[in-house]
């Protein structure tokens, strides 16, 4: 990133970096601008993130953090990018930010294969009942060997619907080649043939995947056409025997109508990275229900992964305060 740059004013650029980011990307940004980085373990709430952004050339986000108009005015006009610590970016305006000009950058590509790995992980541990089986042990009730204990559907040779085809979908669809299933997939997008051949993901309209899946992977952005996708009637549309894995974003699922679904028997279990709120309050019935895998948002979470994303978050703020183009921005609605 070279030497500390200063603007036409020979003043170093000032930015707000929302929560403690892998050291990759925190020493290029603090070399390269005055930064101020909320240190504790919360976000800051909404008043704190108001009164930190102000006077700021650039913010760097969580998606914890809600950007919109009242943020951009709270920022004022020096403000010339966000910079989005996630892949996602549902919790940022971006039409409004492009109404001000204000570039918005996001961390694409480099979380792919570990948010994959996670929705393999839970795929597993949701039908093979890992965590019911630990539960088991710890709390001393395992005795013998049981032919009838803790049984699960077999994962290989089964059917997965990948839902949402881009490349966290795609990057699912590998590993179940390995597995030996069927892999049926279906987007608003159909991807061209020398893509889902050599994965051998066949498109389908979304009912025949309810219909036909053993495990349905959820891999869609979140937006109005998203939010709720599965619902009473997506659910009911689903095998006794499925099983449901959301790793996308908590409002892709109408959690109530999980929870009914998980509980009557209409799927047999679910696997949530993701939820709505978060976290899930310990009221949700979701969280009492043994067939209803919860974790906290961890899809991107290795050591290596979050590096990546701390040095891709960097290099855009860095080039958004220099009024360069961000390496990976996100483009304004049409
Ligand atoms: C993202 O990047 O959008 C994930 O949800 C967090 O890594």
């Amino acid at each position: 990133m070279g030497c500390p740059m200063v603007d036409g004013e020979g003043r170093r650029p000032r930015v707000f970096v929302a929560r403690q980011i892998p050291d990759e990307g925190l020493a290029l940004i603090r070399d390269a601008c005055n930064t101020e980085v909320w240190t504790h373990e919360l976000p800051p709430t909404r008043e704190q993130l108001l009164a930190r952004v102000a006077g700021c050339d650039g913010i760097l986000t969580l998606l914890t953090d809600r950007v919109d108009d009242a943020l951009l005015d709270a920022a004022g006009p020096l403000l010339k990018v966000v910079s989005n610590y996630a892949v996602g970016f549902d919790n940022v305006d971006v039409a409004a930010c492009a109404r001000r000009g204000i570039a918005v950058g996001n961390t694409p590509g480099v979380l792919t294969e570990t948010t994959a790995d996670l929705a393999w992980a839970l795929l597993m541990a949701a039908a093979r009942r890992l965590p019911e089986g630990d539960r088991y042990v710890r709390d001393g009730q395992w005795k013998t060997w049981g032919p009838m204990l803790l049984l699960g559907p077999d994962v290989h040779g089964a059917t997965l619907g990948i839902v949402g085809f881009g490349r966290i979908g795609q990057a699912v669809a590998r590993r179940a080649q390995g597995f030996g299933m069927t892999v049926l997939y279906h987007d608003v997008r159909r991807v061209p043939d020398e893509v889902s051949g050599p994965l051998g993901a066949a498109f389908v309209t979304l009912d025949e995947l309810l219909e036909r899946a053993d495990f349905i992977s959820l891999h869609v952005n979140l937006t109005d056409e998203t939010r709720h996708l599965i619902n009473v009637r997506t659910l009911a549309a689903m095998k006794p025997t499925a099983v449901l894995v959301n790793t996308s974003r908590g409002p892709v699922v109408d959690q109530l109508a999980l929870a009914d679904a998980l509980r009557d028997g209409v799927i047999w279990a679910a696997a949530l990275d993701v939820t709505d709120p978060e976290p899930i309050p310990m009221d949700d019935p979701l969280v009492g229900l043994p067939n209803c895998l919860i974790v906290p948002h961890i899809a991107s979470a290795s050591h290596a992964t979050r590096g990546k994303m701390a040095a891709m978050a960097a290099a855009n703020l860095i080039a958004g305060v220099r009024g360069e183009p961000l390496p990976t921005p996100v483009a304004p609605p049409s």
